[in-house]
């Protein structure tokens, strides 16, 4: 994928500005759960294999529709994260550095496939309901801090079995799941609320742009779930699907034809979104030897903390990114650092601190932004790390098996939610991220992802590539993944955030 080339006009006068209120203590935190458990949960796939994606074209809505041009205010974007207030509990950690992760192979397989266009669009009359209003957040308002509804009305924002891109990782209704709530709930921010989602806002806004998730499977979940929130409104035909290496490109197709139907303000242009939303695979964001985007098992994680170029190439050019790093850093308590280069054959590496590596490897990551990046052109977001549940205690569940039982989110919490996460580099994420030049929008999940127990592909899901035997299914102790998330699901939620922002931008 070339860098495009495109240029585009600036947009002056935009401040963006992320504020946060003076970090408090760095807070302390139990690392509650053992070494055995780290073992257990890389067993349990960190990264699974990136799964067919069916190409029967299911007849879903075949409509193209005129589009207005939607004009939006130009809003600054502006957040101001309040609170940074993290819970003070208390650090318990063990100084072992070992690794338990038990190997596995995940073999991918590489797909190229695409869609065929069609010659003829239909065109039908624009829906009333697209182009209302759209009340957007005010930009001071923290987005994170707030609760979770049941709202069967507007959730979930699409159905499993009408989006043909979801993988078999995540269908978990399709996969046998018998509980459906988990696709319910809606994030209901304290102090506003979020914009209701309009996929075709969203895609003028996209229009000739590119869209990335930069990182690790979690931020791929949450790309399948932005393919499945936009192609809800792109006739079949005018999507596809390109999986090649570490770079997996949605594209809603250029539109050749004219579509010079009976209305005169019937504008080719105006259907042809020529936009793209992408996922670039690279867990750490630096250069490391799990860098492959089918071989994913690597016992021994490596990291070039400095190294960020050879990725950073393919990031070059694109409009949104949205980058995200945290699964890979969790088998081990120490971060192995290569001495030398893997281009030159360098096999030798240091162990530091897993919070250490992480700051390194931030630092590396905020300099290539710095210098590689027009704030006048690209909006660049940093989503802080999604959690894992593996261990019921957690949400006081003594009957509990990981989160395989679980159909609620946790809720009316009198006492500060503790499910392991390395809040540490929380604080390092929101510090640099803070701390930039550039003005990047921290995504906030962490939290408010940890109340959401429910929500995970559990033993919904495939193994190796392939989808958990009846067997597996019912030894959810060993089988069941409490890292990665249904869809639909949480990381629509994450997605919900983007979204909010990416609509209060100007043109
Ligand atoms: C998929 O992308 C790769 C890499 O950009 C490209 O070489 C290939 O031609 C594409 N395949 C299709 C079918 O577009
Ligand atoms: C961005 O736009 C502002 C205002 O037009 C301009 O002063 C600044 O030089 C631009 N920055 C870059 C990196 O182009
Ligand atoms: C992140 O959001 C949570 C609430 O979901 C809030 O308590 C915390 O202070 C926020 N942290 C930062 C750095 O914004
Ligand atoms: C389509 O979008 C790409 C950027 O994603 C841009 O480079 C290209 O010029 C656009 N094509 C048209 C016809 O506008
Ligand atoms: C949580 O507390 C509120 C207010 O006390 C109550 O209305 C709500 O039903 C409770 N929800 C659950 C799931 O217990
Ligand atoms: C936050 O980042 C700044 C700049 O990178 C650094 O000087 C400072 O030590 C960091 N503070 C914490 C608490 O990590």
């Amino acid at each position: 994928m070339q860098p495009s080339r495109r240029k585009t006009p600036l947009f002056s006068g935009e401040s963006f500005s992320m504020k946060h209120r003076k970090n408090n203590n760095l807070s302390i935190f139990v690392v509650g759960f053992s070494i055995f458990l780290f073992g257990v949960f890389m067993y349990n796939e960190d990264v699974k294999s990136i799964a067919e994606f069916p190409f029967s074209s299911r007849p879903s809505k075949p409509q193209e529709q005129q589009q207005q041009s939607i004009e939006r205010s130009t809003n600054p974007v502006q957040e101001t994260i309040k609170n940074v207030q993290e819970s003070t509990s208390t650090v318990l950690m063990s100084s072992t550095t070992t690794s338990l992760e038990q190997p596995h192979q995940v073999q991918e397989e590489e797909e190229q496939q695409k869609i065929e266009l069609p010659q003829v669009v239909e065109v039908e009359e624009e829906e009333v309901e697209d182009i209302e209003e759209v009340e957007l957040p005010p930009e001071e308002c923290d987005l994170f801090t707030g609760e979770w509804v049941f709202d069967k009305k507007t959730h979930p924002l699409y159905k499993e079995d009408q989006c043909e891109f979801l993988t078999a990782q995540v269908t978990c209704m399709r996969n046998g799941r018998q509980d459906s709530m988990y696709q319910n709930w809606r994030w209901q921010p304290r102090d506003c609320s979020l914009p209701k989602f309009k996929a075709r806002l969203l895609l003028e806004k996209l229009r000739n742009k590119r869209l990335m998730f930069v990182g690790d499977s979690l931020n791929r979940n949450q790309w399948e779930s932005m393919v499945c929130l936009v192609q809800s409104v792109i006739p079949p035909g005018r999507k596809s699907l390109n999986k090649s290496g570490s770079l997996s490109v949605f594209r809603v197709e250029v539109l050749s034809l004219s579509l010079s139907l009976e209305s005169k303000n019937t504008d080719a242009k105006f259907c042809d979104y020529n936009a793209t939303v992408e996922f670039y695979w690279a867990p750490f964001l630096v250069q490391s030897n799990s860098d492959d985007p089918t071989m994913h098992s690597i016992l021994n994680r490596i990291i070039m903390p400095e190294s960020i170029n050879k990725h950073g190439e393919n990031w070059k050019g694109v409009d949104y990114l949205v980058f995200n790093t945290y699964i890979w850093w969790m088998n081990t308590f120490k971060m192995k650092i290569l001495r030398g280069s893997f281009d030159e054959g360098s096999t030798e590496y240091d162990e530091i601190e897993r919070p250490v590596a992480y700051g390194r490897v931030l630092k590396t990551w905020s300099k290539w932004v710095e210098k590689n990046v027009d704030p006048n052109r690209t909006t660049v977001f940093f989503s802080s790390m999604s959690p894992l549940h593996i261990k019921s205690l957690d949400w006081d569940n003594p009957d509990g098996i990981k989160c395989a039982l679980e159909t609620t989110p946790i809720l009316n919490r009198t006492t500060p939610l503790e499910v392991g996460t390395d809040m540490r580099l929380f604080v390092v994420a929101a510090n640099v991220t803070r701390s930039m030049k550039f003005p990047v929008h921290f995504i906030n999940i962490t939290a408010l992802s940890e109340y959401r127990k429910d929500a995970h592909t559990s033993v919904y899901t495939i193994r190796q590539g392939k989808m958990l035997t009846p067997e597996q299914k019912a030894d959810p102790a060993t089988y069941a993944d409490c890292i990665h998330w249904c869809l639909p699901g949480l990381p629509d939620t994450w997605n919900e955030f983007l979204y909010a922002r990416i609509i209060s931008r100007s043109t």
